[in-house]
């Protein structure tokens, strides 16, 4: 099912404007923020519009548990790749790439790291070459390590109209961001993905389950889900018309807590 994206004019004309500077590149947008609180929703809406520019997209998701698995990420990036790119490389960086995307008989482990990573920089400096290009990487914190490692070795060095859109999950524990770099110094942008108001919870709850609520149900949820669409959904989705029978939480944070299990 296809859901429409609600109350992000701003972040959607923050992506449209990063999009079009693509062509001045190379850039990178970092979409951060909690979990549910929209940033996949945000990227998927992205890389749509990338493509309805003509962009060439490379997308990942990595998952927690592909995080040990060397070069999952870099082989889904390079999984519609045009093989006539690959055969023009220099035989070393092809067959390296090749043991990556496991097309090649020799055994994974003894890939040269830098070799990997300078095929990939190779392969989207020939992409961008000839057309802009997206690379979009939802939930980097998951990415696996090797992977990593060679997307950002090419960031730092591809030249030209290539644009990063990296999501990126923050939680209250760990507020570390990762240190992406691209060659044009002030090539980075920022995006904090925020909560919804209660107009856009609301809007999003009666897409999502056919109904409206009463307001004062409506400040519970969204009080309780600090404007999080996933909180709020799941709320909605576990209490049903219950919700909002309750006691009163006193802060949003406890009940935040609550919700929490359910993510
Ligand atoms: N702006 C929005 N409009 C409609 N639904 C949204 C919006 N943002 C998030 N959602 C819904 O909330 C849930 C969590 O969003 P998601 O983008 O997966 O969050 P995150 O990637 O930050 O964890 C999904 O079910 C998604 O469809
Ligand atoms: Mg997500």
């Amino acid at each position: 099912m296809s859901i429409s994206v609600v109350g992000r004019q701003t972040e959607l004309q923050g992506i449209g404007t990063f999009l079009e500077s693509i062509n001045g590149g190379p850039r990178a947008l970092m979409l951060y923020g909690e979990a549910g609180i929209g940033k996949t929703t945000l990227w998927q809406e992205g890389t749509a519009e990338a493509r309805r520019h003509g962009y060439a997209v490379l997308l990942c998701r990595p998952a927690q548990s592909e995080v040990q698995l060397s070069y999952s990420s870099i082989a889904d990036l390079l999984a519609d790749l045009d093989e006539a790119v690959l055969s023009r490389l220099p035989t070393p960086q092809r067959e390296a790439l090749e043991v990556v995307r496991l097309r090649s008989q020799k055994p994974h482990a003894t890939v040269d790291r830098r070799l990997v990573a300078t095929a990939f920089l190779a392969v989207l400096q020939r992409l961008c070459d000839r057309t802009p290009v997206l690379l979009a990487v939802d939930d980097f914190q998951w990415l696996d390590r090797t992977s990593a490692q060679a997307i950002e070795f090419a960031a730092r060095r591809v030249t030209g109209k290539i644009g990063f859109m990296i999501s990126f999950r923050t939680t209250a524990r760990n507020l570390d961001e990762p240190a992406f770099r691209v060659a044009s110094p002030d090539g980075i942008y920022r995006l904090d993905v925020g909560p919804l108001s209660l107009a856009a919870i609301h809007h999003v709850l009666r897409e999502r389950f056919g109904r409206t609520y009463p307001h004062p149900i409506l400040v519970r949820i969204h009080e309780a889900s600090a404007g999080n669409p996933f909180l709020a959904l799941e709320l909605v989705r576990v209490h049903g018309s219950g919700i909002g029978l309750g006691p009163r939480r006193s802060s949003a944070t406890n009940c935040r807590g609550d919700c929490s299990r359910f993510a």
